[in-house]
């Protein structure tokens, strides 16, 4: 396969672009501790964070973190993507790509069934406040992993989880991903038998509910029944949501959907955490041609999988998150915290190669 796989680990932690997350106080630190491996970096302290003060130290590491892009890569990737335009996928497979995008997925799973369960250590720093839902006095919780995959976000949350009022929904629109996230022995409980995840079958694109009675609790609550809820979920209930390299499987048409979804199961006050692919990030810089989805949407592209992945700038997250209400011109959607890049360099020093992965990462209060 010419790109990466789907499933990216590496967290490089406060890049100097992110703002800061706020700190985990001194007393919420409980669960914070058991994210930390034996003979690990102190909770608090920053891994992932190799400075490169001085260019010719550059072949010294593997990796560097937070660093700054040279000067000529913008004009290196452009040349790279008037490659991609040049030859896109061919026009008469391209319908097939985007009518069916979760049967790839569910082969995806199918071929991955095993060994896939990876403990996102990177989490704690990254998203401390998916791990605040987790202590023992936070009351009762309801986090939503969406396009959960094989469960590496809600599986070390619900294994260190100590909050025994902590609901996890862990959905996915692949039936496969959801078996395997079924299938685990840790569900529905870890053993310590505190909180419970739940895990169902959603499309976050999708307009309208298939199950009937959450059909009739919209009409009841005189709601829009072009939003979708996932199963055991009332609209305006969850605390928070994590979307981890989740809105770049999806077409650009069903951003604005997929939001506004999300939106209405929010709690006025909830937090909508996002992390994802950035537009020049080394997966998109390694496709080889025949692989963008449509010359007319540029960073779309069909991995060789078949599954879908776009590279996102950080103002086309904004912008969906900032939307105004379809039916409040005036109201925004939500404010936007945090709107970060993490930018990693990666360091073959054989063959004297520099290749940067870039992520971005958002974090958005529903107002
Ligand atoms: C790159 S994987 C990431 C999985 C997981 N979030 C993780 O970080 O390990 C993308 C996931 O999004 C899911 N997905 C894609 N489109 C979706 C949609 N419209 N609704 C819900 N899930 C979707 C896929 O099935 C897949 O599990």
């Amino acid at each position: 396969m010419a790109d990466l796989p789907p499933q990216p680990e590496a967290s490089t932690s406060k890049s100097p672009s992110i703002i800061a997350p706020e700190p985990v106080s001194a007393t919420k630190m409980r669960v914070a501790d058991k994210w930390v491996k034996p003979n690990g970096p102190p909770v608090g302290s920053t891994f992932g964070a190799r400075l490169l003060d001085d260019e010719k130290d550059v072949f010294e590491h593997n990796a560097w973190d937070h660093v700054t892009l040279p000067e000529d890569f913008k004009i290196k990737a452009q040349e790279i993507m008037e490659l991609h335009r040049n030859s896109p996928v061919a026009e008469a497979l391209r319908d097939g790509y985007n009518s069916k995008p979760a049967h790839y997925w569910d082969k995806f799973y199918s071929l991955h069934e095993e060994g896939f369960f990876k403990d996102r250590q990177w989490l704690r720093l990254e998203f401390p406040e998916l791990v605040a839902c987790s202590e023992a006095d936070a009351g009762p919780k309801i986090v939503l992993e969406v396009g959960c995959g094989a469960g590496n976000t809600v599986f070390p949350l619900l294994m260190r989880n100590e909050n025994p009022d902590l609901h996890i929904f862990a959905t996915d629109y692949s039936k496969k991903a959801v078996e395997v996230v079924k299938a685990n022995k840790m569900y529905p409980k870890a053993e310590h038998g505190l909180g419970e995840l739940h895990s169902s079958v959603w499309d976050i694109t999708s307009k309208s509910s298939s199950n009937r009675n959450l059909k009739e609790n919209l009409e009841n609550l005189k709601l829009e029944s072009n939003y979708s809820l996932p199963e055991g979920i009332e609209p305006g209930t969850v605390d928070v949501i994590s979307v981890i390299f989740v809105l770049s499987a999806l077409h650009p048409k069903e951003w604005e959907q997929a939001i506004r979804n999300l939106y209405n199961v929010l709690k006025p006050g909830g937090l909508l955490l996002i992390r994802d692919y950035g537009r020049h990030d080394l997966a998109q810089l390694r496709i080889k041609k025949d692989k963008l989805l449509d010359p007319e949407i540029p960073n779309l592209y069909i991995r060789g999988d078949g599954t879908r992945v776009y590279f996102f700038e950080k103002e086309e997250l904004e912008n969906m998150l900032v939307a105004p209400l379809a039916d409040e011109e005036e109201k925004k959607m939500f404010e936007v915290l945090q709107l970060g890049e993490d930018r990693r360099l990666l360091v073959n020093r054989k063959e004297k190669k520099q290749m940067y992965r870039i992520w971005l990462q958002v974090k958005a209060k529903k107002l």
